[in-house]
């Protein structure tokens, strides 16, 4: 946080600043982290005191002043703390964001947004860029009306660099949130149809996303996925210099004579008009691929080398949990936990590379739900049964109430007997101890809330079947 009085943030927010704690009427220096959570605050903290669906965040000022926070921003007077008191907390977050990005014209905007990708390439960026200057980027996957302020709010006046992971739910959002922060650099990865759902069409989506690079200045670069026709086509919306990346040969940044490790793990030559570098990615998956090369127009614009881009990339190795989380257990059985979320996209890529790193041995796919698919949901998860069966998975395992379809797919696919259904995680976990043999190879992944990450973590802490004495 840039230090600030609460009287200035009172000016920035057009609050009233109201101290009730028998304070002398000074002026507390807000220079500690800003947090919505109580439980996160610290020395110098100012607490963001939100209404939310189940909780009033203002039950919580006191816990916030506990563990050390000077202010909250409130949208009622409060005993606790000094507080400045608006309107609307939510509005006011974003004017104080807004006022930071403002004030501070030495740090550089980059955001990122895309339907699959967006806290992969995020971290990847974050990686690659700190080795060229300061650099903060949002906290996991902290991408809403929410994240963004808080990941603005943590930069200090030696940031070169913010990374911004935008997520759009609506029409409208990547609006909100580059109103908020406006970037420099703009990155779209793809339009996919996660929570198509909620948007109607994967047009819908590509609108929504589309957003972002409008709001490009004609001095940014808009960092676009020339492999996605959707993402491609945005180049028109634009003032801001485009910049393609893909395998596609006409993409000015791309990835040739791509190759996969047998662990999953790519390789390719980079290519651009400065030249060409060989790249082996620590990362798994072939989806990174596309990421990495976004990453790569990032820093080549920012002026890192090509060779210092390709290094990093190399180098760069997975910073948030359950994406393609690879764990060799004791006993020869491989776990890969890519239940951070999951949609039908990020369903292919990571059954590709389960078959990839598969080879020779027998494989799992164990798969939960993908929620937010709307309409299309039992088709879809039927295609997901196809699919695994197509890439030869010698195991499926559908987990949970709406995964019925997995199976009937699978079954569709081949007739195959190895693919089962059950009820829930537990009867997931007794069926996997019960049968995993050394030189399996699990994946586990499954829409966030369906909560198969935790099953992943299970399976990796587990030894193996009990041996009875
Ligand atoms: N370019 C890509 N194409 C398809 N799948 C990808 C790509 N990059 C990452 N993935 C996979 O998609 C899943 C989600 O990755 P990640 O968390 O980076 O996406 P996100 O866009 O941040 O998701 P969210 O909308 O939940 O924030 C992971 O399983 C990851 O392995
Ligand atoms: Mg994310």
């Amino acid at each position: 946080m840039i230090p600030l009085r609460l009287s200035e943030i009172a000016r920035i927010t057009g609050g009233q600043i109201h101290d009730a704690t028998g304070g002398s009427g000074a002026d507390p220096l807000v220079d500690g982290p800003v947090v919505t959570d109580s439980r996160e605050a610290s020395a110098g903290s100012l607490y963001v005191a939100r209404i939310g669906e189940a909780m009033d965040g203002h039950q919580f000022v006191a816990g916030a002043r506990d563990l050390g926070a000077v202010a909250a921003l409130t949208s009622y007077p409060v005993a606790d703390l000094p507080c400045v008191v608006v309107a609307d907390v939510q509005a006011a977050f974003v004017s104080l964001a807004s006022a930071l990005i403002e004030r501070n014209a030495h740090v550089l905007v980059i955001a990122v947004t895309g339907s699959s990708g967006k806290t992969s390439t995020k971290d990847l960026l974050l990686s690659v860029l700190q080795r060229h200057g300061e650099t903060v980027a949002n906290v996991g996957s902290l991408n809403s009306e929410v994240g963004v302020p808080l990941t603005v709010c943590r930069i200090t006046s030696t940031t070169a660099y913010l990374v911004l992971e935008m997520g759009a739910r609506a029409i409208g959002h990547l609006d909100y949130l580059t109103r908020m922060a406006p970037p420099q650099i703009g990155v779209v990865l793809n339009v996919g149809t996660a929570h198509v759902g909620e948007f109607g069409s994967q047009e819908a989506i590509g609108v929504a996303k589309a957003e972002l690079v409008q709001a490009l200045p004609a001095t940014g670069f808009a960092v676009l996925n020339a492999d996605d026709p959707i993402v491609s086509a945005m180049a028109n919306q634009t003032r801001a210099h485009v910049i393609s990346v893909g395998e596609s040969d006409l993409a000015a940044v791309r990835a040739v004579d791509v190759s996969l490790d047998p662990q999953g793990r790519a390789s390719f030559s980079l290519v651009t008009d400065q030249g060409s570098a060989p790249v082996a990615l620590g990362l798994y998956g072939e989806h990174h691929v596309g990421n990495a090369l976004a990453v790569a127009a990032v820093a080549l614009v920012v002026g890192m080398t090509l060779q210092d881009v390709a290094t990093a990339l190399g180098e760069a190795r997975p910073l948030s949990r359950w994406r393609m989380e690879v764990h060799e257990r004791a006993d020869g059985v491989t776990i890969i936990n890519d239940a951070y979320n999951a949609n039908p996209d990020s369903m292919l890529a990571a059954l590709k590379t389960l078959a990839i790193m598969g080879k020779g041995r027998r494989t799992w796919a164990v798969l939960g739900e993908m929620r937010e698919l709307g309409s299309g949901s039992i088709t879809e998860h039927e295609a997901l049964g196809r699919l695994a069966v197509r890439l030869n998975v010698s195991r499926v395992v559908a987990v949970g109430e709406r995964t019925q379809p997995i199976l009937s797919g699978a079954h569709k696919g081949s007739g195959d007997e190895g693919a089962i259904w059950v009820a829930d995680i537990d009867a997931a976990y007794d069926l996997l101890r019960r049968e995993l043999a050394p030189g399996d190879v699990v994946l586990v992944k499954s829409s966030r809330d369906a909560g198969l990450r935790w099953l992943g973590d299970r399976l990796v802490d587990d030894t193996g079947p009990e041996v009875s004495s």
